[in-house]
């Protein structure tokens, strides 16, 4: 059964006195345990799709489904509390919190959500993102591609059920974007969770299960 779904999902954004299809009747669906890629070129709406999945962002039309819950059906603070519990997110932008040190960054979901911190797993997903050494660095002593994988390690602290992830190895060289493609499936595997990662590294779309093509906001192919 699938555990993501959107439904003919539209995003215009007014620029001006123009309005951009950033999304344009969208329909895609992941089943669960899938590991996805979605490409496609600059400004194609990639990140617009991932916020609207992950209900960062509303849609001007249309829905989007996870575990079969209608998003747009909840209240803010559902949403909230709803997201938290089942997705984890890395950002383009890392969103590292720059008064945290490594340690604290990656279990603050767990924090907020009042969850018991696993120590051993959090240490394992640490050493496998090489970051041991760092875990008491603040966010800006780091280098971009080690937050990088402190993001990673923040977003799968939880073990979330969806992982949804912006360019995940957008900074890191190529060897590096293997090993991070290669543990997230490892860990997708192991717990089940089902992981869409945009990417412009061939590559890496090609680890996935299934690439997702989108172009001017339209699926192209999927
Ligand atoms: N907040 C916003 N306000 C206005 N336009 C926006 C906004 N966010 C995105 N857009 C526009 O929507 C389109 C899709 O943007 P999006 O960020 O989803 O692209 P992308 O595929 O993630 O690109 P990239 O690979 O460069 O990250 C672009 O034309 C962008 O300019
Ligand atoms: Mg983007």
């Amino acid at each position: 059964m699938e555990i993501i779904k959107t439904e003919n999902l539209t995003k215009i954004y007014k620029q001006g006195e123009f309005k951009v299809y950033a999304l344009d009747n969208a329909s895609i669906e992941i089943e669960e345990g899938e590991f996805i890629a979605i490409v496609g070129s600059s400004g194609s709406g990639k990140s617009t799709l991932l916020n609207m999945i992950g209900g960062l962002d509303y849609p001007t039309s249309g829905e989007v489904f996870v575990r079969g819950k209608k998003l747009s059906s909840l209240k803010n603070d559902d949403l909230t509390i709803f997201r938290r519990r089942n997705i984890g997110f890395v950002f383009q932008s890392y969103n590292l919190i720059p008064v945290l040190n490594i340690y604290e960054n990656i279990v603050l979901p767990l924090k907020l959500d009042g969850m018991e911190i696993e120590e051993h797993y959090i240490k394992s997903i640490v050493e496998k993102l090489k970051i041991e050494d760092k875990i008491e660095s603040m966010p800006n002593m780091l280098s971009g591609g080690q937050q990088q994988r402190v993001a990673i390690a923040r977003a799968l602290s939880s073990k979330p059920a969806i992982v949804l992830a912006d360019e995940p190895t957008g900074n890191l060289d190529s060897k590096s974007s293997m090993e991070v493609i290669i543990l997230l499936k490892a860990l997708a595997y192991e717990f089940n969770q089902t992981i869409a990662v945009v990417t412009h590294n061939e590559e890496v779309a090609q680890m996935a299960d299934r690439i997702i093509r989108i172009e001017d906001g339209k699926v192209s192919s999927n």
